[in-house]
């Protein structure tokens, strides 16, 4: 599946095709994701890589959860998705993460508006939540900036390699994308 965003980013499904391309992306921005990304410690080596993305791939085909990559020009420079999807209930978590050098123009703005397109058009959710830490100003602002209501804080969520951090939780329903897409 793949996802045109503009004429120079695309998403498509995270496949071990990118195994190699997306080991070297996060050996690169390791010290930089770290601030806020827990999981940097359990990708050490390329096989952590492979198995992340052998377990991406099992958890869409189960309708568990879907990871895109994202390309600009053809170049691997994040990766995002619905780390969580409930079809039962209709509801799906939004989790994403871009290299350093390609913050800061709007490039996972554009993304996580095309995953909401996916997440309510193409899965009939009802409801996509982003959680972000609490202190994550320029993750918080993505949400925000999509209209999404912040809803509350949950205390001390998430163990970020040394200290607790809290979560700031956002939502957008359905109703809400369709009254969005009109006005
Ligand atoms: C969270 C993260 C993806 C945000 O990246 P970002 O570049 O700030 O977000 P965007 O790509 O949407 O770009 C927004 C920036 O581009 C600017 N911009 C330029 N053109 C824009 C456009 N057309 N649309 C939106 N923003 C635009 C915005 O003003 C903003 O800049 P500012 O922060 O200086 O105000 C990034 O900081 C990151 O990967 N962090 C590490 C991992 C992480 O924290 N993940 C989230 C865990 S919850």
């Amino acid at each position: 599946m793949k996802l045109q965003i503009d004429n120079d980013i695309h998403i498509e499904l995270l496949v071990p095709a990118f195994a190699e391309r997306l080991y070297g992306l996060t050996n690169k921005n390791r010290a930089y994701l770290k601030k806020w990304l827990s999981w940097l410690d359990l990708v050490k080596t390329f096989e952590d890589t492979e198995t992340f993305i052998e377990t991406a791939v099992h958890q869409h085909n189960n309708n568990q959860a879907t990871t895109f990559a994202i390309l600009h020009r053809g170049d691997l420079v994040g990766v995002a998705g619905f780390n969580y999807i409930d079809y039962q209930h209709k509801w799906g978590a939004i989790g994403y993460w871009l290299c350093a050098y390609y913050t800061g123009s709007g490039v996972m703005t554009k993304v996580v508006q095309k995953l909401l397109e996916y997440g309510f058009v193409e899965a009939s959710l009802n409801k996509i939540e982003i959680r972000c830490a609490d202190k994550n100003y320029k993750s918080r602002a993505i949400p925000e900036r999509l209209g999404f209501s912040y809803e509350a804080t949950l205390r001390q969520c998430e163990w970020l390699y040394d200290q607790h951090v809290d979560h700031a939780i956002y939502s957008m329903l359905a109703s809400e994308y369709q009254v969005s897409k009109i006005s």
